[in-house]
């Protein structure tokens, strides 16, 4: 009798997914409700306190290993803080609930809440400094890109790799002078370069739908925090991705060390940011290319949130109508 083969039980609740919507949407309305004021800390601050109490309702017994800040820095959602009800599965939860504080302040496009959830001890503790990065979508062969190769040869590589000519890829680059090296290479191999002011886990996330989006390539250094949240989405709907941390100084390096990374230089791919299960979304603060912003009508506020979960690669777009507002106050 052919034996039947029972694909390994998924280790994060499938019900999960869902829960951690209303988080990042708390922490979009939060958020939201100062967009355009000018007000880059107290934005922020409005989506962590939103963000921290809407995770206080979740059945996990949760750590924050992305967080706000070191514990000494930060006095919520700082790394190491147990959050959720501390009954369910023992999980590691990374977040950035206004990911684009300057976005949100000036009601720019872009600014989103977010949040990644995966199994303890399953994602990198990475400190908040610098992380150069290179992603692309899915359907390419393994390393047609490379993190140590001029920005010109993988353009090549990745062009070839898709069968177009150079001038057919769009690149998103954050747009920071310390790029600029990276832009000329990229517009010198003929191929086009869509900056951003803010925002690199959607600048990752546009790379897995070109078609849709027109984006191939992200490249350039960010946020690390940021770096880990997008590794999770991409290990959801598929791509590459490589980076390295930014340790240019002594102080650097021991905070890394202090958050166990021993090898300062390691080239990290997804697996080895996010391994296992993961769970991943995001709600539109302001309009954006990826995500509607929060609206607040009558009565009714909406929210558009994208949710990812690495088990089914399943990707749902939910758009929530909320009555009970006084949730949100
Ligand atoms: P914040 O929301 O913390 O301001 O981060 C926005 C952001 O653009 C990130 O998306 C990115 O990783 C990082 O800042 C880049 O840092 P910098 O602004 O110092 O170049």
């Amino acid at each position: 009798m052919a034996s039947i083969t029972i694909p390994p039980r998924p280790t994060l609740e499938r019900v999960l997914s869902i829960e951690i919507v209303r988080v990042t949407e708390r922490a979009a309305v939060a958020a939201a409700r100062l967009r355009g004021r000018g007000a880059e800390k107290k934005s922020d601050q409005a989506a962590v306190d939103a963000m921290r109490r809407e995770l206080g309702q979740l059945t996990v017994d949760g750590t924050v290993v992305i967080g706000e800040g070191e514990m000494d820095e930060a006095p919520m959602l700082f790394i190491g803080e147990r959050v959720g009800t501390k009954s369910g599965p023992k999980v590691d939860i990374a977040v950035d609930p206004l990911e684009g504080t300057t976005l949100c302040a000036k009601n720019m496009p872009g600014a989103i809440a977010t949040l990644a959830m995966a199994d303890h001890g399953a994602m990198l503790h990475a400190p908040d400094i610098y992380m150069d990065k290179i992603a692309i979508g899915p359907g390419y062969p393994k390393n047609v890109i490379d993190l140590d190769a001029p920005a010109d040869e993988n353009i090549l590589a990745l062009a070839k790799a898709k069968g177009v000519k150079p001038d057919a890829i769009t690149a998103m680059i954050l747009d920071r002078p310390r790029h600029a090296d990276i832009i000329a290479a990229v517009r010198k191999v003929g191929a086009a370069v869509s900056l951003i002011s803010d925002g690199d886990v959607a600048g990752v996330i546009h790379t897995a739908e070109p078609d849709k989006t027109g984006i191939d390539i992200y490249l350039g250094v960010g946020g690390a925090p940021e770096g880990v949240l997008a590794a999770a989405a991409l290990r959801c709907i598929g791509g590459q991705m490589q980076c390295r941390l930014v340790i240019d100084t002594e102080e650097k390096r021991e905070r890394a060390a202090k958050m166990g990374i021993k090898d300062p230089r390691k080239k990290y791919l997804i697996e080895d940011m996010v391994r296992g299960d993961c769970l991943f979304a995001a709600t539109g603060v302001t309009d954006g290319r990826m995500l509607r912003g929060v609206r607040f009508g009558n009565g009714i506020i909406e929210t558009e949130t994208v949710v990812m979960r690495s088990a089914s690669g399943t990707v749902r777009r939910i758009v929530a109508e909320h009555r009970k507002l006084d949730k949100f106050a």
